[in-house]
């Protein structure tokens, strides 16, 4: 056997508290780059808390355990920092920000992202450039014709009067200009119509490839058919309780939660 390398994103024994309420209680997940991961459990099993405790929400508290990115703790991180060093969040509830234009709130964070990038970058002597106002624009367009988004949901106020599935294809937008290294997906496929799950999927299939590690958390097998996940977990009472291939997502389908409760609760005895 040779060493093994850093893993790319590691979450070991993670638990973690919202007012005393203990959601998460033991979580391990390893992701590594190019990795699809999905991420399914029944309502309430602590999916969306996981995702906010990686992006960093206030709210909750890391009472034991870790999360390593190319082995950095981001639990000393702030929110910010963490975007900054690649990590992205699309969440399952958007929030609208009346008076802010997509054009603004997007140029703002892509060129915050994109500049301290380019300056990590500089200090090692890299030549990764500052994103111009003008670049960003030709981009933004670029970005909005692969996902089929009316230009102009460009000068509209971010998600106000949205429908669900533009939130979710904003969210995307977002994602495809920031270019993340580890993207945290919740929910992404709720309430997309048939075609916009293929242009969202074919969205993310676009960027997953080498470049980026992704953790997809849905409840549904149909979009596992449009992105295909390498890696299939389920998530119980705020741990991973089985682990598989795309296979998982199907038996799931077939046995609903219960029956793999039942299978769990009889390994466990
Ligand atoms: N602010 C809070 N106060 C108390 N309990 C909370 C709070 N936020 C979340 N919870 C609880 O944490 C648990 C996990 O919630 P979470 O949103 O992570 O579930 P989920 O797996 O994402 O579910 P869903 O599939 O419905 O999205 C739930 O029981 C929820 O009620
Ligand atoms: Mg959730």
């Amino acid at each position: 056997m040779t060493e093994s390398t850093t893993p790319m994103f590691e979450i070991e024994n993670l638990h973690a508290s919202i007012d005393d309420k203990e959601i998460l209680r033991g979580v391990d997940l390893t992701i590594n780059m190019g990795e699809i991961h999905a991420l399914m459990g029944p309502n309430g099993s602590g999916k969306s808390t996981l995702a906010y405790v990686i992006a960093g929400h206030p709210s909750y508290e890391v009472t034991e355990g870790s999360i390593k990115y190319f082995g950095e703790d981001i639990l000393e991180m702030e929110p910010d920092e963490r975007a900054r060093k690649g990590l992205f969040l699309a969440f399952q509830y958007p929030t609208v920000i009346p008076g802010v234009s997509m054009a603004n709130f997007l140029r703002m964070a892509v060129t915050s992202v994109r500049n301290a990038r380019a300056d990590a970058a500089a200090v090692n002597g890299g030549a990764v450039e500052r994103m111009a106002p003008r670049e960003f624009r030709r981009l933004m367009k670029e970005k909005m014709s692969l996902l089929k988004m009316d230009d102009s949901f460009a000068t509209r106020y971010l998600n106000e009067g949205f429908s669900g599935g533009e939130k979710k294809r904003a969210e995307i937008l977002q994602m495809a200009l920031l270019e993340p290294t580890m993207a945290v997906l919740d929910e992404t496929d709720s309430g997309l119509d048939i075609d916009a799950l293929k242009v969202v999927s074919e969205g993310v299939n676009a960027l997953a490839g080498k470049e980026m590690g992704v953790l997809l958390i849905t409840h549904y097998q149909r979009l596992l058919n449009f992105i295909k996940p390498d890696h299939v977990h389920i998530m119980l009472e705020g741990r991973i309780a089985q682990s598989g291939g795309p296979e998982l997502a199907h038996e799931l389908e077939a046995k609903g939660y219960e029956g793999l409760r039942a299978q769990h609760a009889t390994a466990i005895a």
